[in-house]
């Protein structure tokens, strides 16, 4: 059904450890259509992130591979932009010169004109024109989320990876900056993945939701098809039914068939601290499903 663009086969990785490998990913088999978007979930240390990680070149599957339009992928390359939970923006230059320095690599023999009216055409996607010239410690974390994904963009990438990219925001501001990477991909058609812990946010934005087993040696668990119509509007969808049914698949694939069951920390005090961590994000996305469920 889908067309050949991006392809994940047989995907797997060992990481060396002093224990002996680690085999963090098995089989892992995704094929996606060109201008999708897909959303990973999955516990946390599930894997996510390595798949991610993979697709963008910046680790090597130890089996199978990663093909994008008949290439496969060997090395990171702009074609593949990567958007992090934290934004990666240089502090000593100004938003214009975050993203001028992403374009001036891809954008090798264009003018200064057309250089300067495209960075400020992808500032305008992300409305952030009124900050051209401030630091990032001066703006707030969602403005930086704003600014990381203009770069990304500017590079014009066939598929934009982004990891978390809304994880540390508030709720309010992470709406905001949905509703407009919803009104880009309509725009634009970019073939997106994005990991997330937000089972409302993976609903709201994607095509198909990609659930993972957890690891060791974890693979796709379930695929989810989400047939809601575009533009979606999220007060619309709050009490939808299919809305409803499908954040419904999602919670039960998460909370009961790849249950988690936290480990009581040991070991060394980093650990411990990651633990709990990790039993916070589970907890958070808990609370926010009860408040919209409110809403
Ligand atoms: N470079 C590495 N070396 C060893 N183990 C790793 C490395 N990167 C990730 N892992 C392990 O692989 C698993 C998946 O990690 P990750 O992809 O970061 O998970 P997620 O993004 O789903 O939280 C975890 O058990 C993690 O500890
Ligand atoms: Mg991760």
């Amino acid at each position: 059904m889908h067309t050949k663009h991006l392809e994940l086969e047989q995907v797997g990785i060992d990481f060396p450890t002093p224990k002996g490998p680690f085999t963090a990913l098995q089989d892992v088999n995704l094929k996606i259509a060109k201008g999708e978007f897909v959303s990973l979930i999955g516990h946390s240390g599930c894997g996510k992130s390595t798949v991610l990680n993979i697709v963008a070149g910046l680790h090597q599957a130890t089996t199978g591979g990663v093909i994008l339009d008949g290439a496969e992928v060997k090395q990171p390359g702009p074609e593949r932009a990567v958007v992090f939970q934290n934004h990666s923006l240089l502090p000593w230059l100004s938003v214009y010169k975050n993203v001028e320095l992403a374009v001036k690599s891809t954008m090798r023999g264009k003018s200064k004109g057309e250089m300067r009216d495209w960075i400020m055409h992808n500032l305008e996607l992300v409305h952030m024109t009124h900050a051209l010239d401030k630091l990032p410690n001066e703006i707030s974390g969602g403005m930086k989320q704003r600014v990381g994904i203009a770069r990304a963009l500017a590079m014009e990438p066939k598929v934009l990876l982004m990891d978390e990219p809304f994880g540390a925001l508030d709720a309010l501001t992470r709406a905001h900056l949905q509703d407009s990477l919803m009104e880009i991909h309509a725009d634009l058609g970019n073939t997106v993945i994005m990991i997330t812990h937000d089972v409302d946010e993976a609903v709201l934005l994607s095509d198909r939701i990609v659930m993972m087993n957890n690891g060791p040696a974890a693979t796709i668990g379930e695929i989810l098809d989400i047939e809601l119509p575009r533009p979606r509007n999220r007060l619309a969808l709050a009490d939808n039914k299919q809305y409803n049914h499908y954040r419904h698949e999602v919670l039960t694939f998460l909370y009961d068939k790849q249950k988690k069951v936290e480990t009581v920390p040991s070991r060394t005090k980093h650990s411990a601290s990651q633990k709990n961590s990790k039993s916070n994000e589970v907890s958070s996305e808990k609370k926010d499903t009860k408040k919209s469920d409110a809403a």
